[in-house]
């Protein structure tokens, strides 16, 4: 079978070769911002997405926000993570748009007539149930939109009093585009050993794993070693994979790089500005994140 370049990242690659510069744009605008996620990387995918090569099956093992999706995405992809509402509410948004549009705007009405105390209502629900349109209205209304649970695995932010919620027209433009975007793509709920078990020289993966060092922003820690063996056994099996992995921030290492025989080439994407130095009004130290390529 010949490998099929998808029309969509060549129309991205364009843009980005037409600027004749690899550095992000922070607006990404050309992605809607549909599910929040920690560590999305809205803002680096053009520039992720410019060095992806042809493929026939895109697979994606930790799609969280799935920012890189919408550039990527084939019908017959593979989008899997191991949080199962936000897989679900993944699947809500290909499969079911309506319920999710009514939903939200329903919500953000109840809301509206009773600030804050509708929102902890729903986180309380959320962190008995589980229900995905829950998480989906937690995370268009929480402080800065950041996802993040507790020792217990509850969902713990708060509601943010300034931005109270995108409008539910914005909303519904955001799903529309999306749920077309992602028709054909298999999403899953699982480990990414699973979702990469059946991968083949024709496909490319992207790996955006929980990086070592942030422990407390994400579901389920990475086993380092597993997932090392996961990477040579791909490349004994001559499946192309990048990864986002560490990076550093002013001249400081945020984390380990990785063995230096697992991967061919380690390129750095400046992805803005250190949060920390914003808040204490210290020096802007510039935060580069690695991509990793085994090609
Ligand atoms: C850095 S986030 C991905 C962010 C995403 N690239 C975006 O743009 O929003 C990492 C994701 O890996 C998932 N994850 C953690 N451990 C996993 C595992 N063992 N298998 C599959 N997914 C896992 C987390 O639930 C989280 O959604």
């Amino acid at each position: 079978m010949q490998l099929k370049k998808h029309k969509q990242l060549e129309i991205f690659k364009y843009e980005i070769s037409k600027e004749n510069s690899y550095t992000p744009r922070h607006n990404a605008k050309n992605i809607p911002s549909l599910i929040k996620w920690t560590g999305s990387k809205r803002s680096q995918a053009l520039t992720i997405a410019s060095y992806i090569p042809e493929y026939s099956r895109y697979i994606e093992p930790f799609l969280g926000g799935g920012a890189l999706l919408f550039i990527t995405a084939v019908p017959g992809s593979i989008a899997g993570d191991i949080y199962e509402p936000l897989i679900d509410l993944w699947k809500e948004i290909q499969n079911d748009r309506e319920k999710v549009i009514a939903n939200y705007a329903e919500q953000w009405q109840l809301l509206h007539k009773d600030i804050p105390s509708y929102f902890y209502e729903v986180r309380d629900r959320f962190n008995r149930e589980h229900d995905p349109l829950d998480l989906n209205f937690l995370m268009r209304t929480c402080v800065n939109g950041i996802v993040r649970f507790n020792a217990k695995g509850e969902f713990n932010n708060s509601f943010h009093l300034s931005r109270p919620g995108m409008s539910p027209e914005r909303f519904k433009n955001i799903v529309k585009k999306w749920s077309d975007r992602i028709q054909g793509i298999e999403f899953i709920c699982q480990d990414y050993l699973e979702t990469i078990s059946k991968a083949n020289v024709r496909d490319f993966i992207y790996f955006d794993p929980p990086y070592a060092g942030n422990k407390q922003r994400y579901t389920e820690n990475l086993d380092m070693q597993r997932f090392f063996e996961a990477l040579y056994d791909l490349n004994s099996r001559g499946v192309k994979w990048a990864l986002s992995f560490d990076g550093n921030r002013g001249d400081v290492d945020l984390v380990k790089p990785l063995p230096n025989d697992l991967y061919k080439r380690r390129i750095l994407i400046k992805s803005g500005h250190s949060a920390v130095g914003k808040v204490l009004n210290g020096p802007l130290e510039m935060v580069q994140e690695s991509l990793y390529l085994n090609y």
